[in-house]
């Protein structure tokens, strides 16, 4: 798991720019699926057939970023940004393009430092003059934090654990899968941070019987922090609400039976804000009950994303004894009972 987190962690991949990590993701899926296919919106889905329940498992590939607006006259790029990028994390960090330019985040001169805002930023690639910063990098490319990911202790930090940390877990899932009878549709998402827009395409298109998101979460455990029940090594995260899903109350009852079965640390997670992916997969056609299996992680958003790899561990056992849940048992989730 370390090694493949460190790797996906580190690899290029804002929304819509998805390329990079999706073909790091698709060699390590090689002879661990039936089928391996991208859609017309980049989603990269492994398929593990069946002919028991269809179970469509969402971890997004997609990293937040900034992408370039204006250049000026003397060189400077002028930027948006793609997801939740905070103007008070991007001031002095160093950010990378997918060519592997490398910009510094620099401030125009303010008063108060309530000002900060994106429009004070900008990007300084090293370029004399916009000739030259041209050669590098044109408006509309994106770039994401620079940053190696390292271990501490039994901890990770790095950029994109959200949600490259949620890829891992699915990976490794589908790799030490037991027999099971069910369909499983592993869905490596696109344009997450922007809007869920991955999933939800690619759930219309796949139509399953259940969803499951495999995602990071805030945690509370940090000083001062919002209060939140939430923390780090405490185990693996069963999702109750988000500002996107309330995870459907089967869902969330096997998830908490089978953690308390498999001898599985857990924890219940209530996000006041924020979404995943199983909110825009329970919505999809006429419903489909959906729910989210939670890596707590602290710092969310920032280039010093951290995760305890304990609890990246456990949410990989509670996914797999998920996806190996008897149908008849599964069954009692989405079919629905005449009156
Ligand atoms: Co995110
Ligand atoms: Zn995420």
């Amino acid at each position: 798991m370390k090694k493949l987190l460190k790797k996906l962690s580190e690899t290029y991949g804002p929304s819509g720019r998805e390329d990079r990590i999706r073909d790091v993701i698709t060699g390590e899926l090689q002879g661990f699926c039936d089928e391996i296919f991208t859609d017309k919106m980049g989603n990269l889905i492994a398929v593990k057939k069946g002919t028991a329940a269809k179970i469509m498992v969402a971890a997004h590939m997609d990293e937040i970023g900034v992408i370039v607006t204006y250049i000026d006259k003397k060189g400077f790029l002028r930027f948006s940004n793609v997801g939740g990028v905070s103007p008070y994390i991007l001031l002095g960090q160093r950010v990378r393009f997918e060519n592997g330019t490398v910009g510094t985040v620099g401030m125009e001169k303010i008063k108060d430092s309530k000002e900060i805002s994106l429009e004070k930023l900008y990007l300084d690639i090293g370029a004399k003059d916009r000739e030259e910063a041209e050669r590098f990098v044109k408006v509309g490319d994106i770039a994401v934090y620079d940053r190696e990911a390292v271990f501490a202790n039994n901890r990770m930090i790095g950029k994109a654990m959200d949600d490259r940390c949620g890829c891992a877990v699915l990976i490794r899932a589908l790799q030490e899968l037991g027999q099971t009878d069910n369909e499983i549709y592993a869905v490596f998402t696109t344009q997450e941070e922007v809007g869920l827009r991955g999933a939800r395409t690619s759930s219309y298109h796949l139509n399953p019987d259940i969803g499951l998101a495999i995602d990071v979460t805030t945690v509370g455990d940090t000083p001062k922090a919002e209060k939140m029940a939430v923390a780090l090594g405490k185990g693996a995260a069963i999702k109750v609400k988000d500002a996107s899903v309330i995870s459907h109350p089967k869902i969330k009852a096997l998830l908490t039976e089978l953690a308390e079965r498999n001898d599985i640390p857990y924890q219940f997670e209530v996000l006041t804000a924020g979404g995943t992916d199983a909110g825009a997969i329970h919505l999809t056609r006429e419903g489909i009950p959906s729910g989210v299996i939670s890596v707590p992680c602290r710092y969310v958003h920032t280039p010093g994303e951290m995760i305890d790899l304990a609890d990246a561990a456990n949410a990989c056992r509670l996914l797999k004894a998920f996806l190996e849940t008897p149908h008849s048992e599964l069954q009692q989730i989405y079919s629905c009972s005449a009156l």
